[in-house]
């Protein structure tokens, strides 16, 4: 067991905090290094354990019979957006990153899956919120066959209180109009959120995926909520 503190490849101060790119050891002491993501000041993510950004993926192209065009929202270390790229089904992938910092690490390859993102040539990835993107007041312009939202912990544990306005009744009801008959709206949350699910129920057919990962001796429960119009 490797636990050698993180070091950080690259910060930069935004708007909304500090956001930094960092490695450490892989602490099976493979040699293999593990990559993590710190937004508005704190730890979001690292690649230790992915597979709840990749769940939202898979799950939502599993219910979807044709998904060309995908939105996700928040690039993160890629995850998500790089097993979307494994379904040969999709044609294009519109990312919506509002950290400019981090858009430009990923053109750079600062992590090996940002890197394999950024430059996938059935990829775009605009700087920007995707608040604005979802209402269809900004570029990229939908609809989508799958719209994947990871940029937040959910509506009860918010790391940038504006993505509040994210999940409101309304707001969920404008990003389900761009999404395309037949499509998919997907949001992960990092824990279960009732009031979301009790939004989303009214306006088509959603289902709560519950997903359990070990973590540091502890068993977390990820949720992703699906809606289909
Ligand atoms: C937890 S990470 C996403 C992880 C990603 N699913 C993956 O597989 O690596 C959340 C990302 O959303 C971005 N973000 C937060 N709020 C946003 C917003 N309103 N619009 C676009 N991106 C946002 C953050 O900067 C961060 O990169």
């Amino acid at each position: 067991m490797d636990d050698a503190p993180p070091q950080t490849l690259v910060s930069a101060t935004t708007p909304r905090g500090e956001i930094a790119l960092r490695e450490r050891p892989h602490p099976d002491g493979s040699g293999s290094l593990v990559h993590e993501l710190v937004v508005a000041g704190v730890f979001a993510m690292d690649s230790l354990d992915t597979s709840t950004e990749a769940a939202l993926a898979l799950e939502s192209l599993a219910r979807t019979h044709s998904p060309e065009r995908v939105l996700v929202g928040g690039l993160g270390l890629g995850f998500t957006t790089w097993q979307v790229l494994k379904d040969k089904r999709v044609r294009h992938v519109d990312v919506v990153e509002i950290e400019t910092d981090l858009v430009e690490w990923a053109r750079l390859g600062l992590a090996p899956t940002l890197g394999l993102v950024a430059r996938h040539p059935r990829v775009s990835v605009h700087a920007g919120d995707v608040a604005p993107v979802l209402r269809g007041q900004a570029t990229p312009v939908g609809p989508w066959d799958l719209v994947l939202l990871d940029v937040d912990n959910g509506p009860s544990f918010l790391v940038h209180e504006g993505n509040e306005r994210l999940y409101s009744p309304d707001a969920l009801r404008a990003a389900l109009d761009q999404v395309s008959p037949g499509g998919t709206l997907a949001i992960w949350a990092a824990q279960r959120e009732p009031e979301l699910l009790a939004a989303l129920q009214p306006l088509g057919t959603t289902e709560e995926v519950l997903l359990d990962v070990e973590r540091e001796g502890r068993t977390l429960t990820y949720a992703l909520y699906l809606t289909r119009p």
